[in-house]
């Protein structure tokens, strides 16, 4: 498994963040399994490491009506919110797999979960580190708000 540091300054010392990064996959691959894909048939799964400790995993949920669904990383989020508002989610994990099994390089987030994902790391003011894995490769982001450059969040309302 090759790591790729995608943004630098890690707080972790790799053994500790590698410790993450596996615990975390496991967490993701578990609920990957569980995802309800019917249509795509892509199972996606996402683990979130709140800073209390605890690992709160999600999937991707499909519906015939097609955009009625969630992909797994604001399933995960919004329920880890839910559930513990005010905690902060200190790493988030997502790995995919098909019918032929886990994707080979990593899966890259949507820009709608680019987005939740930006504004939940700017509403805790805490950095949300992010893992994308793939089986051969995981890129890691020190920031979720390196997934989208030039984002709007809320103080973008107050820029008089
Ligand atoms: N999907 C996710 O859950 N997360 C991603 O990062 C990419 C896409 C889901 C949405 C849909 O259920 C399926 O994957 C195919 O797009």
């Amino acid at each position: 498994m090759k790591y790729t540091q995608v943004h630098i300054n890690t707080q972790l010392s790799d053994t500790t963040q590698d410790d993450v990064a596996q615990q975390l996959l496991k967490e993701a691959t578990q609920a990957a399994h569980r995802a309800n894909a019917p249509y795509s048939k892509f199972r996606v799964g996402a683990a979130a490491l709140l800073a209390n400790g605890l690992i709160i995993s999600g999937n991707n949920q499909e519906k015939a009506a097609y955009p009625s669904g969630l992909c797994a990383e604001r399933v995960t989020v919004f329920y880890a919110n839910s559930r513990y508002p005010g905690i902060p989610i200190t790493h988030l994990l997502i790995t995919a797999e098909t019918d032929e099994g886990p994707l080979k390089e990593p899966v890259t987030p949507c820009g709608a979960c680019r987005q939740v994902l930006t504004e939940v790391e700017d509403e805790q003011k805490q950095p949300m580190k992010i893992y994308l894995a793939g089986k051969d490769n995981i890129y890691i982001l020190e920031h979720a708000r390196d997934l989208m450059p030039l984002s709007f969040v809320a103080e973008s309302m107050n820029n008089k």
